[in-house]
């Protein structure tokens, strides 16, 4: 068994964890930086890049103790390469390459992106590729046709914000702080989904992408209106979230089995969001190169339909997807709740996937903010 070395520090999030190639989490260690961004409504960046400096050497040690193990013992040393806040990628990629060089272990180089779109498969060990992903997190919404490790056909992406976003948005216009996505669904449980009529945009367009920019707009008038109680709004919110995130997975398990070349906005995604999370996301910039990066893909329709991402924690929005997997006669995977937000296992299971088939990455590789996946 290869044991990996994972380290994540993308975003808010600083961990290191240990994973075998078994899937076994031998040691997992994560510390947030809620409170230091709390002030400031959302993440800035250059306090978490200080925090990640703080935190990441003790946290490897600390995994490493909690696994019964030293660095010697590891195969290879896995961390976030980007996409995300440069400062805090860098922080954890140099980490990695100076443990790399000391140890004399290799190298490799996760997107972050990989990392959540392959985290199911260290959960389930019965799924196989091909899947269909929806992937949800703060700085992206995304579905992709998953063929296999380094084979991603993105079938779908937001025009303007990403779902994350809006869960986080809302939370804020509604007075609940951050990070907004749970505090949103535990309001929404006490309120009534049909009471406040919100839109759903793009429902029913032909191409399967996502737009929440209209739905957050409207949650600010109606909360502006002061007619309507806030458990309704954080109800009706998640509500039209969820039939988005249906009607447009509908739409591409229409089209993922076809030959059917789609249409994917370039540089649409991951915009400085001022006062939220400035996550900076992937392009895949045009449709040569989706055409490339499906080449050698594993035809036939997904049997699977999976979550991942931040949002994948939210329980209605899991249920909804359970329930159209079924009606599609597909299985249905969702990541435990732990593996769903940003964690350092998903990265070093990607690493664990990738040393399995000899990719490692040099020790001069530059961290990306932007990294299409
Ligand atoms: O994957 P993640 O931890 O970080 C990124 O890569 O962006 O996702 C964080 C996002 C945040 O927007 C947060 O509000 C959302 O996931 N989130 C949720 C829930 N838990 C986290 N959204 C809705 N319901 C939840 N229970
Ligand atoms: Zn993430």
């Amino acid at each position: 068994m290869a044991i990996i070395l994972g380290i994540e520090s993308s975003c808010d999030e600083s961990a290191a964890a240990l994973i075998g190639s078994d899937r076994t989490v031998l040691a997992h260690r994560l510390a947030g930086q809620e409170e230091a961004h709390k002030p400031y409504g959302g993440v800035v960046p250059e306090i978490a890049a200080r925090a990640h400096v703080q935190v990441l050497t003790p946290l490897i040690e600390a995994a490493l103790k909690d696994a019964g193990l030293v660095l010697d013992d590891v195969d290879a040393i896995a961390a976030t390469a980007g996409p995300g806040l440069i400062g805090g990628v860098m922080v954890g990629l140099v980490t990695a390459k100076a443990l790399a060089m000391a140890a004399g272990k290799p190298l490799i180089a996760v997107n972050h992106l990989e990392g959540h779109a392959l985290s199911p498969r260290l959960a389930d060990a019965s799924l196989e590729f091909p899947y269909l992903l929806l992937l949800v997190s703060g700085g992206h919404c995304q579905i992709l046709r998953v063929d296999g490790v380094g084979q991603y056909r993105r079938l779908a992406t937001t025009i303007d914000d990403a779902a994350g976003e809006a869960f986080d948005k809302t939370a804020k216009i509604l007075g609940l702080g951050y990070p907004g996505g749970p505090r949103v669904e535990a309001l929404a449980r006490q309120g009534d989904p049909k009471a406040v009529p919100l839109p759903r945009p793009l429902l029913g367009s032909a191409e399967p992408h996502f737009s929440f920019a209209g739905l957050k707009s409207a949650v600010l008038r109606a909360v502006q209106s002061g007619t309507h109680r806030p458990e309704d709004i954080a109800a009706g919110f998640q509500q039209a979230v969820v039939d988005c995130l249906v009607d447009r997975l509908e739409r591409a398990l229409s089209q993922s089995s076809s030959t059917h070349s789609p249409f994917v906005p370039s540089e649409v995604e991951g915009r400085d969001r001022k006062g939220s999370r400035m996550r900076p996301s992937t392009s895949l910039g045009n449709a040569e190169n989706v055409e490339t990066a499906f080449a050698g893909a594993t035809p036939g329709k997904p049997k699977t339909l999976v979550v991942a991402g931040g949002v994948a924690a939210n329980g209605a929005i899991r249920a909804a997807l359970e329930s159209l997997a079924a009606r599609h006669d597909m299985g249905f995977v969702a990541p435990p709740l732990w593996l769903c937000t940003d964690n350092a296992a998903m990265i070093g299971w990607a690493g664990a996937e990738r040393f399995a088939l000899g990719l490692t990455d040099p020790l001069d590789l530059p961290a990306r903010p932007r990294w299409p996946l």
